[in-house]
């Protein structure tokens, strides 16, 4: 097996009888590198009630109104989703985006109000006991199902969404208006997700 920039695989597969020119690939070191990662902002009250968020890529969804977020247990956010039940989950876009790192490079364990550096609002969620951040145009609303301090994997349901009216078309989230986010944890930078390329279950059905 080869370890990183080791060339494995042939120039040229062979499906069908033809011959078909490939790129080599290239074995890298295993890493938390998938595209695309999600740019979450984990909205929790902190015990005296002032709001906080962090940034979290390492994320997704779980099930069909389910989300999982992995959350360093050390975090200001971990204990305040446990004692309070509740999170949300802001996308970040692109107009957002230094507030949005900002709330990933400094904690509320060190910084009591994170909300007041970083320029962000909050109202305060009428479903859960969690801040919506009003700049950020879309935000799950989520209960705590479950949170395992060993794994760091948190549960969540999602009771509710909020989006702004501007990101909508035919009463519908429209990625290309809310121009979400997107990690590249190999460069550390943040890209904004692209126009549209096709149409899912759909697509495929010419090869059907
Ligand atoms: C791009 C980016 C992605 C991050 N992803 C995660 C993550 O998935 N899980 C995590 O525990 N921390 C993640 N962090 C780090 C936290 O956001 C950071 O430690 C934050 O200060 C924690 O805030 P808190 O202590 O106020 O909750 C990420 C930070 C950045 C900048």
């Amino acid at each position: 097996m080869g370890g990183a920039g080791v060339l494995t695989a042939a120039v040229a597969t062979v499906i069908s009888g033809d011959t078909i020119p490939v790129d080599m690939k290239v074995s890298l070191k295993p890493a938390s590198t998938v595209y695309p990662e999600p740019v979450f902002i984990i909205g929790t009250y902190n015990a005296d009630g002032t709001p906080n968020a962090m940034n979290a890529a390492w994320g997704g969804i779980a099930n069909e109104k389910r989300i999982m977020v992995c959350i360093d247990k050390g975090h200001r956010t971990a204990a305040n989703l446990v004692e309070r039940g509740a999170f949300t989950v802001g996308i970040a876009d692109a107009d957002n985006v230094v507030a949005c790192d900002y709330v990933g490079i400094v904690s509320g364990n060190d910084v009591p109000d994170k909300f007041a550096r970083s320029g962000l609002h909050q109202t305060p969620s009428d479903l859960v006991d969690a801040p919506v951040i009003d700049e950020l145009r879309m935000t799950l609303e989520c209960r705590v199902v479950s949170y395992d301090t060993e794994s760091e994997m948190l549960i969540g349901d999602i009771v509710g969404i909020k989006a702004d009216e501007s990101v909508l078309t035919d009463g519908k989230v429209d990625p290309c208006k809310l121009r979400p986010i997107t990690y590249d944890p190999v460069n550390r930078n943040y890209h904004v997700i692209g126009g549209k390329v096709g149409k899912a279950f759909s697509d495929g059905k010419e090869l059907l």
